[in-house]
């Protein structure tokens, strides 16, 4: 999309078109645009308004109904920051006494809408013009003009003397392919200068890749990993005065917030497998916390490489599924598929850690037949090939 275009969709014929193109988008896109050629509306304000409806659709997921007066482009939905993501970081930064906040690189707005929602005035630099004014665009539908406004240009430039924190997500998908970067001193803005705001500014957030290595986790930084119903979303360095934990894992499910913290340090304590296994959330495995929730479980791994935890009770949890373990086997089809076929099992789950199995190349060769359900857990043993053959526990 270019800067006219955009400027099309925001007059009156524009917003005519994106509630028309609304009506239609979601199904063949020929059909689509035929349909809008035919209420008059010229072809290339059809083609952007169609864009930006198929777009606000797809968003509605990260962002919930304000999807629907956003202006967004493909890769800027992409990289933006789930709302609920968003909101959580926003009100933590303004219960750390953050009243003004610099958005460096701040793309379609997500975090920048998210924190002048919570109260904070929010100056967002974008490098990208379009993006920028889309930003400002999602500004004003948000209601939120007076407290977001976003200046085109580069992040490394802006005087952050001017304001009390900073938040920087850099991008981490190549301008042009959107093929993802994931080589930190490759991001933009460049990681040096990332990680060289904390020193500047005393409190700093900047948003990662969950996959992040420790190692370029900052000193006396606090690196949090959120989850959100399950799945690994992002992981953020709270630097300086807003660092409280050495490591943090955020779960949130619906409306519940769940956060295990510790040092992040220690390891489990290794042992037999035993009656109840834990598969503990990612966002709990990624901040290096197993070891912190294995001691609130008297739990043990089975393999000290291997996150699946092992207890002889049933604890609840919010922060690993258990399942209870009905019988352990070397790794052997012959005689998995045997047991299978004794218990009559027809519906197979099939999770696995440490294990070089494909699980739908096996759940073919298991050739199940049965009305009854399992779940099969393919890991590791003190080093040995293991399946553990389980039933699902209620803990929540
Ligand atoms: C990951 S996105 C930000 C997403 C945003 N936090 C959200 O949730 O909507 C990073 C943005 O930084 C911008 N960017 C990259 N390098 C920049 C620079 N040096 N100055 C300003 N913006 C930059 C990119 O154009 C991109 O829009």
């Amino acid at each position: 999309m270019e800067l006219d275009q955009l400027a099309a969709l925001r007059t009156p014929e524009g917003s005519a078109a994106l509630a028309a193109a609304t009506e239609v988008a979601g199904g063949d896109p020929l059909t689509a645009a035929a349909a809008l050629r035919a209420t008059g509306v010229p072809a290339g304000l059809s083609a952007a308004a169609l864009t930006q409806a198929e777009l606000r659709r797809r968003a509605v997921g990260k962002f919930g109904p304000e999807a629907a007066g956003m202006f967004l482009t493909r890769a800027g939905l992409e990289q933006a920051t789930r709302r609920p993501v968003a909101d959580r970081r926003a009100a933590r930064l303004r219960a750390a006494g953050v009243t003004t906040l610099a958005d460096l690189g701040c793309g379609l707005g997500a975090d920048a809408l998210a924190a002048a929602r919570a109260g904070i005035r929010v100056y967002g630099v974008e490098a990208d013009p379009v993006t920028a004014a889309m930003a400002a665009g999602n500004a004003e539908a948000a209601g939120l003009a007076g407290l977001f406004t976003v200046q085109v240009g580069d992040a490394t430039a802006f005087d952050v003397t001017r304001v009390e924190g900073v938040f920087c997500d850099p991008a981490r998908r190549r301008a042009g392919t959107g093929r993802r970067i994931f080589d930190p001193n490759s991001y933009s803005p460049p990681w040096d200068f990332v990680t060289g705001l904390a020193a500047r500014v005393p409190r700093t957030v900047v948003k990662v890749a969950p996959g992040i290595d420790h190692a370029l986790i900052p000193a006396g930084a606090e690196a949090e990993w959120v989850s959100v119903d399950g799945d690994l979303v992002e992981a953020a360095l709270w630097c300086g005065r807003l660092a409280e934990v050495p490591r943090r894992a955020t779960l949130l499910r619906g409306d519940a917030v769940h956060t295990l913290t510790g040092a992040g340090a220690t390891e489990a304590p290794v042992g037999p497998t035993r009656r109840f296994l834990y598969d503990p959330d990612p966002a709990v495995v990624r901040a290096h916390l197993v070891a912190e929730l294995a001691d609130t479980l008297g739990a043990t791994l089975a393999d000290p490489s291997i996150a699946y935890l092992y207890a002889d009770r049933p604890t609840a949890t919010p922060f690993a599924r258990c399942l209870e373990v009905t019988d352990v086997l070397p790794f052997s089809l012959k005689r998995l598929r045997a047991l299978l076929r004794e218990r009559r099992v027809g519906r197979l789950e099939i999770l696995k850690r440490g294990s070089a199995l494909e699980p739908e190349k096996l759940r073919r060769d298991l050739k199940l037949a049965g009305d009854t359900a399992a779940s099969l857990v393919l890991t590791r043993v003190a080093g040995a090939p293991t399946v553990l053959v389980c039933r699902p526990v209620p803990t929540t």
